[in-house]
């Protein structure tokens, strides 16, 4: 048994010589030393042996195995030392390549402009709600004095899911909604995309933005929504900005005005970008309707209250010198890239 033992040793350290993978150890190890295996095999015979016997094959058993093993480790490492530098080579890093920028992104002119509104009105003490696209046909038109064959319906045409629910023409259907919800004090903007089925030219598309603001407390006046409009006007356009409110009439305010600003085109010339006037409407405005307040169970009688409705895309032309709203929406990044 002994000399079967040393042709074991012999046997299993020549063959983890000439092992060249982890595989082979691993082959070798499985052979000799696995349940199976060779050296096993022999252990598993020592009942046969005499008393005196068995402890000295046993013991020569064990060195070998112990033997085995050192050298099963031993070969394994260099083995994953060999690997690992090989990695570390083909891996190698050239550090003299140049590298790839990644391109950064920047914010919509549209959602700048929107930005800086947004924190002037806060500045103000306004709070910012937000309102449905597809709205009912009721907080569009009908709560807003606006019945079903007044001719103001006409101006606003847009597109019907069906008879009471289209995609909003404004963002005053949000007046309702929030008037319906909460007592005044109020003081609110909500900015968000409309649709009317308008034709396409330099300062009108189908889809824009507006955004709303609704003012309801007690003794509100003509005064407090001229003076909040220029003071948002300046804030935004600087000090010296040229506006003017002009006469208008809204359904659902009394009395109503537009603003323009001078056309930054031609400086109130007259060009096809104004069409002649010299000027661009940005936004309408007025004080709310009784009729409005009412439907909304609040009390005229005690409460008054002024609205707004911005038009964001007008606004940005003016802020940044754009003489055509289609680029907004053309995604023409040598375009977008300008802003922010
Ligand atoms: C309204 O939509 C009213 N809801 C505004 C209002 C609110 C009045 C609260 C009173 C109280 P108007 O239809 O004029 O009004 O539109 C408001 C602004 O949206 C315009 O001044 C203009 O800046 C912008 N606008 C209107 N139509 C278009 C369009 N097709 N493309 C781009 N901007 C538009
Ligand atoms: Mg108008």
């Amino acid at each position: 048994m002994k000399e079967q033992l040393e042709a074991i040793r012999q046997k299993a350290l020549n063959e983890l010589e000439n092992a060249a993978s982890i595989q082979d150890i691993e082959a070798v190890r499985i052979k000799f030393l696995g349940k199976k295996g060779e050296l096993t095999g022999i252990l598993k015979q020592m009942g046969k042996l005499s008393a005196e016997e068995r402890p000295v094959v046993g013991q020569l058993a064990n060195v070998i195995r112990s033997e085995i093993e050192a050298k099963i480790e031993e070969d394994s490492k260099s083995i994953a030392q060999k690997l690992q530098a090989e990695k570390l080579k083909a891996e190698k890093i050239d550090v003299t390549l140049p590298g790839k920028a990644k391109v950064l992104g920047s914010r919509h002119p549209l959602t700048v402009v929107l930005d800086d509104i947004k924190d002037i009105f806060i500045g103000m003490g306004f709070d910012i709600v937000d309102g449905p696209e597809v709205e009912k046909d009721y907080y569009n038109f009908e709560a807003l004095n606006i019945p079903k064959d007044h001719p103001a319906r006409d101006t606003q045409d847009t597109f019907y899911i069906n008879e009471n629910i289209v995609l909003r023409t404004q963002t005053s259907p949000v007046q309702v909604r929030v008037m319906e919800k909460q007592q005044p004090p109020i003081r609110i903007i909500s900015p968000g995309r409309v649709f009317r089925s308008d034709a396409v030219d330099a300062t009108h598309s189908p889809l824009f933005h507006q955004i709303e603001g609704l003012v309801v407390d007690k003794g509100v006046s003509f005064a407090d929504l001229k003076g909040t409009l220029e003071i948002f006007i300046k804030q935004l356009y600087g000090e010296d900005s040229v506006v003017r409110f002009r006469p208008h009439h809204f359904p659902f305010t009394e009395p109503s005005a537009e603003v323009d600003v001078q056309c930054f085109n031609c400086h109130g010339a007259g060009c096809p970008l104004c069409k002649g006037e010299g000027w661009i409407e940005i936004l309408g405005c007025g004080m709310v309707h009784p009729k409005v307040l009412e439907t909304c169970n609040i009390d005229p009688e005690v409460y008054s209250g002024f609205a707004f409705g911005l038009g964001l895309e007008r606004i940005a032309m003016r802020r940044y010198n754009i003489n055509d709203l289609r680029l907004f929406f053309e995604n023409d990044v040598r375009f977008l890239k300008q802003f922010d």
